[in-house]
């Protein structure tokens, strides 16, 4: 495997405490050093330097402390309140205000704001705590407690809250320091470990989330690890090295990779069309996973490594992040990578279309008409509506030799879902109403943010072609995610059910927030984690 050993090359050059391991532990990637402890203590005794208490809005919108953070004021004479007031400090979500104490085993002490304590979302969990961690880098936490208010343990239930809370810890304290030579210096300012103070009845459910949230965080790590990668770095044959990587002896998990003979001999004619432009060989590669129980589920992910639009060339602008288009593979490998540690109960199978979308004499060109599996033909009018052609190969091949309960297909797919939903939220369309709801939900429990998107059959008409079944473009400038969506549904087999999520948006993130810096986001793992955990 080329590419795992250059990382590991660039490791040992620069010895960096995230370490990349491969071979002995079930993730890959940039593990956080980060310890995560549970403790039932008296916050008052807490031997760590940095403490961060909560605070919420009630119903009229006015400012609330924790009990831990009011017994805190109480202790040091209303001193906190009276500094609050001055500052007229607003417990919205991810807002901190800084307390430095003097008589207690911790000098730092962080508020941390949680928002409305009724709409108290996963989301505002995650976004909160990881507000908080960030804060307490800053000023220099090393060993830093958080006093798990009894809002958020009931909000949440003890396990959910633990997990939610370390999950919000570990996200927000990411960092892609691989490429950077002062790039320790970045790591030195982490946390070495939080502790989640509660009581003592709540313990060892707290513990459990903790654990699944570990779990779940660095698969997510995983993710934005290889989107942040450049893309001459995680080409197609490096996909596939790191999903064969996820195959241990005795693992639930097996591995099968099909080169550009065999994807031409099962006549996957878009991935194909596709990837001819391209010195880099195309990948078709299938990942299963046996849990065991009676569903199968397929999960399927657009794996364009690098799309520069083709000869429908983009401008330079818009190619900057286009190695974020590989996100929805990413997603894929990295719940791959945590399936055996979690252990649902259920089969899954994941498939990856995965090639560059590149130009040169070779290209296909607009015009051109290809085949795709399922035997529908296709003219390809816009070289840079490269995701559908790829991703119709791999939704005919799963529909052709899966019997999957169903199918939820990732991609980083049109530009024009983002001008519908903004950058941060992802569209979903779905064939049957009780899957697309389950996704939904699953969605929302996991702190990820999707909206329902019409599969209108009334656009279908947009997609026909004068000489083949099909175009790969809707024309005009409206509807652009949607009629993306009913191409997809043409190869999808009759009766399956069936999602697809476009991911354009939220897959990479332009600008630092307190739960993604800047890059890949690994957006979709949390939510299939706990898809597959609820289905199994
Ligand atoms: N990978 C892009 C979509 C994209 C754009 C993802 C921006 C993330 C950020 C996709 O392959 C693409 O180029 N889509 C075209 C489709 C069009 C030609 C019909 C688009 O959205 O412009
Ligand atoms: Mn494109
Ligand atoms: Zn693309």
């Amino acid at each position: 495997m080329p590419g795992w050993r250059n990382w590991q090359t660039r490791r040992s050059q620069k010895p960096v405490e995230i370490t990349l391991r491969v071979g002995s532990t079930p993730t890959l990637g940039t593990r956080s050093s980060m310890k995560y402890t549970v403790k039932p203590t008296d916050i008052l005794k807490f031997d760590g330097d940095t403490l961060l208490v909560s605070a919420f809005l009630d119903k009229a919108g006015e400012r609330m402390l924790s009990k831990e953070a009011a017994l805190l004021d109480r202790t040091a004479a209303g001193a906190l309140t009276l500094l609050l007031a001055d500052e007229d400090f607003k417990p919205a979500v991810g807002s901190t205000f800084v307390w430095y104490l003097q008589d207690m085993p911790f000098r730092r002490v962080i508020l941390v704001g949680f928002g409305r304590k009724e709409k108290l979302t996963s989301v505002a969990l995650q976004t909160a705590v990881a507000a908080g961690i960030r804060r307490a880098g800053m000023i220099g936490g090393k060993r830093v407690g958080f006093a798990v208010p009894e809002e958020i343990a009931l909000a949440f239930e003890s396990q959910k809250a633990g997990q939610g809370i370390v999950v919000g810890a570990a996200l927000g304290s990411y960092i892609f320091i691989r490429h950077k030579s002062e790039g320790d210096k970045e790591l030195k300012k982490q946390l070495d470990e939080l502790v989640l103070l509660t009581s003592a009845g709540r313990l060892s459910a707290m513990a459990l989330g903790v654990r699944t949230g570990e779990l779940i965080a660095n698969a997510v790590r995983l993710a934005r690890d290889l989107v942040n990668e450049p893309p001459s770095v995680t080409t197609p044959t490096h996909l596939a090295d790191v999903a064969r990587s996820f195959v241990k002896k005795g693992s639930p998990v097996t591995c099968e990779v099909f080169g550009k003979a065999e994807i031409a001999k099962m006549g996957m004619g878009g991935l194909m069309g596709i990837a001819q432009g391209s010195d880099e060989e195309p990948k078709f590669i299938r990942l299963n996973y046996k849990g065991g129980g009676r569903k199968t589920i397929v999960l399927a992910g657009k794996g364009i490594t690098f799309d520069t639009g083709g000869l429908s060339l983009k401008p330079a602008e818009h190619m900057e992040t286009m190695k974020l288009d590989m996100a929805a593979a990413a997603t894929v490998l990295a719940v791959f990578s945590v399936l055996p540690a979690l252990a649902p109960k259920i089969n899954v199978v994941g498939l990856i279309a995965a090639t560059e979308n590149m130009l040169g004499p070779k290209a296909v060109k607009p015009g051109d008409v290809v085949k795709i599996m399922n035997g529908k033909t296709v003219e390809i009018l816009n070289t840079d509506a490269e995701g559908r052609m790829v991703l119709a190969d791999a939704l005919s091949y799963a529909s052709k030799h899966l019997k999957p309960d169903g199918i939820i297909d990732l991609a980083t797919l049109t530009g024009a879902c983002m001008v519908a939903l903004g950058q941060d939220i992802a569209g979903v369309f779905s064939n049957n109403t009780a899957l697309g709801a389950a996704v939904l939900k699953a969605a929302k429990d996991a702190g990820e943010l999707v909206w329902e998107m019409p599969l209108a059959p009334e656009y279908k008409e947009l997609l026909k072609s004068p000489v083949a079944d099909l175009k790969n473009i809707g024309g005009g400038r409206y509807g652009g995610a949607i009629t993306a969506a009913l191409f997809l549904e043409e190869f999808v087999g009759k009766d399956i059910p069936w999602v697809h999520l476009d991911i354009a948006g939220p897959a990479f993130a332009e600008k630092d927030t307190p739960l993604m810096p800047r890059g890949g986001t690994g957006f979709g793992v949390r939510m299939l984690l706990e898809f597959l955990q609820n289905a199994a």
